[in-house]
């Protein structure tokens, strides 16, 4: 897999994420979407970079302005309810995408035991020879996006796979590694280090589907 973990490169990025981690700042819901959005468009420039790019003539009201333009078919798919706002950034700048939704949660939230992933709902269009991106914001053990992943199956095989995240456990990181093809790109914004005993990151940023969707 080539993982791309943007905050090797300090930017502004770092100030989405530092504020999306700041118990103080987090606490604003709507800033918090708004953050993760954000961040969601700055992975989708990354992203953008390794597309497929052709010779594109455009025509002015002056003249003909050469540019390249991507011709990927994109499909893009998150994980519901956290990735709501991260899809909202990726499709910002993927205005033309097909998108695919997914609800996968943690049994954990119900059985304290359990790390089984729950699959309950999925809308997905053709993937068959297309540009899949699959968003998760935050990539803890990797299971849910591999559970979608599989989940997807059916609906044909990608061309391509592009996985992305906001915040990492290296944990999570490996599992994917290890489930995708070595082709498969990962985009994330953050790597930390740990997980504690409940699958959450460390020190991440607590839950980001609370945050973002209130249940404070
Ligand atoms: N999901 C979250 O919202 N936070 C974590 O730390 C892990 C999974």
């Amino acid at each position: 897999m080539h993982i791309h973990n943007l905050s090797e490169t300090p930017s502004i990025l770092n100030t989405f994420i530092a504020e999306i981690r700041d118990k103080t700042i987090q606490k604003d819901s709507m800033r918090f979407r708004r953050n993760i959005e954000r961040i969601g468009e700055i992975l989708g420039l990354e992203l953008s970079k390794s597309l497929h790019f052709e010779p594109h003539d455009i025509e002015t009201p002056l003249g003909v302005s050469k540019t390249e333009l991507h011709k990927n078919d994109i499909v893009l798919c998150s994980i519901l309810r956290a990735g709501v706002p991260l899809h909202s950034g990726l499709l910002n700048y993927f205005d033309a995408a097909e998108n695919a939704f997914i609800s996968a949660y943690r049994q954990h939230k119900h059985n304290p035991e359990s790390f089984e992933i729950v699959v309950e709902y999925l809308a997905c269009p053709s993937l068959e020879n297309k540009t899949l991106i699959l968003a998760d914001p935050m990539l803890a053990t990797g299971q849910s996006m591999v559970a979608t992943f599989e989940a997807l199956k059916p609906f044909g095989t990608p061309k391509e796979i592009h996985l992305v995240s906001v915040i990492g456990a290296q944990k999570g990181v490996d599992y994917v590694a290890k489930a995708f093809n070595a082709d498969t790109n990962l985009w994330i914004a953050a790597v930390d280090n740990t997980l504690n005993d409940k699958g959450y990151i460390i020190p991440g940023l607590g839950d980001a589907g609370d945050l973002a969707f209130g249940n404070k």
